[in-house]
């Protein structure tokens, strides 16, 4: 599994009880989850269909960095299928997985168009820094 962002939990994104608010985490998942299936399917013609049992494990406080992973389970003929983890970006505790989350591709009417990806695109990844020596 890639993990693709990260985020700074914020004094906002706490809950009364001084935790993450899990509808922060739920709308930083919805975002990283579309901009997923956009990059893999290769069109923005994309709706959400289904998004499984969302299991809350730990929390997070402000100040942790945690970071968004998804991965590829299935690609359907319409459809692409991929699960989520959220961890702490520091001692990789989990706070949150999706085991299944679908998004369909669409025709101009909003139904589903086949999208003819049958593999995982690589991660888009920024060149390593490059070391200055002397
Ligand atoms: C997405 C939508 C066009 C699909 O229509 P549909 O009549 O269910 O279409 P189909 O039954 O042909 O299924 C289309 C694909 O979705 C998959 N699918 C349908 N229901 C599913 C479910 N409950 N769980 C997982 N996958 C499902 C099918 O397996 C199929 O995949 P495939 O083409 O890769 O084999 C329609 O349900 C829709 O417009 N939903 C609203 C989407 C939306 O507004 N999302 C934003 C919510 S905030």
């Amino acid at each position: 599994m890639n993990f693709y962002s990260r985020k700074l939990i914020k004094p906002e994104d706490l809950n009364p009880n001084h935790t993450l608010f899990g509808g922060s985490l739920l709308r930083w998942i919805d975002e990283e989850a579309a901009i997923f299936a956009i990059c893999q399917l290769n069109t923005d013609k994309l709706v959400t269909k289904f998004i499984s049992e969302i299991n809350f494990i730990n929390s997070a406080r402000a100040g942790d960095i945690i970071e968004m992973g998804m991965e590829v389970i299935k690609f359907g003929t319409s459809s692409i299928t991929f699960k989520c983890v959220v961890r702490n970006k520091f001692n990789k505790d989990k706070i949150i997985t999706i085991d299944k989350i679908v998004f369909v591709h669409v025709d101009e009417n909003g139904r589903p168009k086949p999208h003819g990806v049958k593999i995982a695109t690589e991660p888009e990844r920024e060149p390593e820094p490059k070391t200055v020596n002397g």
